[in-house]
C-alpha cells in the first residue's frame, strides 16, 4: 500500500472524452438533460464506473450512483454532480466534479487502498434545469425535497415528460430514489463566477449556496396590425415583456448588494415584423444569498410585472418554475477544505456560490461540502468555459485527500 496519487493526464482525457458527446463549436458541449446526448454522456461514464469494477445503480429519477466497497458496509462518502448542460455548455461545469470523483477511486484502487466506509461517485440528473425545472431535480428527489411522481410529471416546452423520457432513453431506474444515504457529501466544482480569479486564489472553501427564485410569465394581449393600429388602442404583450426585462437591471439597481436579475427567455407570438405579439412568455432568475432580500426582490418585480401588464390592458399568469432558499454548509466541511488547502500550500477563500449544485440538495440530509477552482473569466454557461488544468489538479488533490479523511473517520 502507498500514499494514493491521482493520475492528472487520465482526468485531463477523460474531461475531454466526455467533452466530445454533444460537442459544439467553439469547444463546449450541449447535453440537456434527457436528450439523446445526455444519453449518450450517461452511457460513457457509467462504462468507465463498470470498467473500474464499482458497483453501478440507476435510481427511478435516473441518478446514477457507482459505490466502491469500504472495509466496513454502511452509509458512503459521496461525491459527484451533473453531467447534463446547458444548450450552450462548457465541458467542466459539473463534468468536473463526477470524473475527479472516478479519479479519486481509481487513485485508491492503484495505491491498493480499501478505505473504512465505501465511497460512491454520483450523477444526478437534470441539475441545470434549462430543459425541466426544477433545476438540480434527482438531487432534490433524492434528498425527499419532491416526489418522484412530480418530477416524472415536469414537462419540457414541448410537453413532453421526464418520466416518458427517462423510460425512453433507458435510464428509470429500478433502485428507489434517496436508498444510498451518504455519511458526507462533497462536491468539486468550477466556480463559474470571476472571484477566484480576481483574487488571485486557487481554492474557494464554499460557504453555502444563494437562494434562486424562478418564475414563469405569461403576458396576453391583442393581436393587431403594426401599421393601422394606434398607439393608444394597442395590447401589446411584448412591449410588457420589454418593460420587464429592463425592470430587472433597474431592481438590482435599487436592492444593490448581492441581488442579481435575468430575463434570460423571452418568446413572442406570432413573432411577426408587422403583428403585435398578442402572447410573450419570459423567464425570470432572482437570486440573493439573504432569503429576507430575495422575498423583497420577488414582491417588487412581481408587482411590476402585474401593474405594466395592467398599464397596457394585458392580463398576466405568474407559474412558479423553482424557489429553492439559501443553504449553508456544515462548518466542519468548511474548515476541512480551507485546512487541506493550506496543507497543500494552495491559497483559498471562503466564499458562497452563485450558481445552484447538487451539493445544496445533499445538505439537507447529511455534512455537505464544496471544493472549487477558479474559472477563466469567471465564464460559464458559455462554450468559452475554461479552467487552467493546474488548477483542476489542485482542486482533485483537495477533494482526494477531504474523501480519504471523511471515509476513515
Ligand atoms: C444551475 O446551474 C444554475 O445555477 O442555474
Ligand atoms: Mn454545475
Ligand atoms: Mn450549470
Amino acid at each position: 500500500m502507498s500514499a494514493p496519487a491521482l493520475d492528472f493526464t487520465h482526468l485531463h482525457a477523460a474531461i475531454a472524452d466526455l467533452a466530445r458527446v454533444g460537442a459544439i463549436d467553439g469547444g463546449g458541449c450541449a447535453r440537456l438533460a434527457l436528450t439523446d446526448e445526455d444519453k449518450e454522456g450517461r452511457d460513457l461514464v457509467m462504462s468507465w464506473m463498470r470498467a473500474q469494477g464499482l458497483a453501478v445503480h440507476t435510481d427511478a429519477i435516473g441518478n446514477v450512483f457507482a459505490v466502491r466497497a469500504g472495509r466496513e458496509d454502511g452509509e458512503p462518502v459521496m461525491t459527484g454532480s451533473h453531467i447534463d448542460t446547458v444548450r450552450t455548455g462548457g465541458r467542466f461545469d459539473g463534468n468536473l466534479g463526477v470524473l475527479a470523483g472516478l479519479e479519486v477511486c481509481r487513485a485508491l484502487d492503484t495505491a491498493g487502498i480499501t478505505t473504512r466506509r465505501p465511497i460512491c461517485v454520483a450523477f444526478f440528473t437534470n441539475e441545470e434545469g434549462a430543459r425541466f425545472q426544477p433545476d438540480m431535480m434527482g438531487s432534490l428527489v433524492h434528498a425527499g425535497g419532491v416526489s418522484l411522481q412530480d418530477a416524472w410529471a415536469a414537462t419540457d416546452s414541448e410537453g413532453k415528460r421526464v418520466g416518458d423520457e427517462l423510460q425512453r432513453i433507458g435510464y428509470r431506474g429500478a433502485m428507489t430514489p434517496g436508498t444510498i444515504r451518504p455519511h458526507a457529501y462533497v462536491e468539486l466544482h468550477i466556480e463559474q463566477g470571476p472571484v477566484l480569479e480576481e483574487a488571485g486564489i486557487t481554492i474557494g472553501a464554499v460557504t453555502g449556496v444563494q437562494g434562486i427564485s424562478w418564475t414563469e410569465v405569461v403576458v396576453s394581449g391583442t393581436s393587431a396590425h403594426a401599421g393601422t393600429t394606434p398607439m393608444r388602442l394597442r395590447h401589446d404583450a411584448g412591449y410588457v415583456a420589454g418593460l420587464c426585462s429592463t425592470y430587472a437591471r433597474q431592481l438590482t439597481k435599487d436592492m444593490g448588494g448581492a441581488q442579481v436579475a435575468t430575463i434570460g427567455a423571452i418568446e413572442l407570438r406570432p413573432n411577426l415584423i408587422n403583428v403585435i405579439a398578442n402572447r410573450a412568455r419570459f423567464t425570470l432568475d432572482l437570486r440573493n444569498t439573504d432569503e429576507a432580500l430575495l422575498k423583497e426582490a420577488e414582491r417588487r418585480a412581481f408587482a411590476f410585472i402585474d401593474a405594466a401588464a395592467r398599464a397596457e390592458g394585458c392580463v398576466v399568469e405568474r407559474r412558479t418554475l423553482a424557489r429553492f432558499e439559501p443553504v449553508e454548509f456544515a462548518p466542519d466541511m468548511i474548515d476541512r477544505v480551507e485546512r487541506l488547502a493550506r496543507a497543500h500550500g494552495r491559497s483559498v477563500m471562503r466564499l458562497p456560490s452563485g450558481a445552484g449544485h447538487d451539493a445544496q440538495m445533499m445538505a439537507r440530509l447529511c455534512p455537505t461540502g464544496m471544493i472549487f477552482v477558479p474559472s477563466v473569466r469567471g465564464l460559464s454557461h458559455n462554450v468559452a468555459e475554461f479552467t487552467h488544468p493546474g488548477d483542476i489538479e489542485a482542486g482533485a488533490v483537495i477533494l482526494l485527500d477531504l474523501m480519504l479523511e471523511l471515509a476513515e473517520s
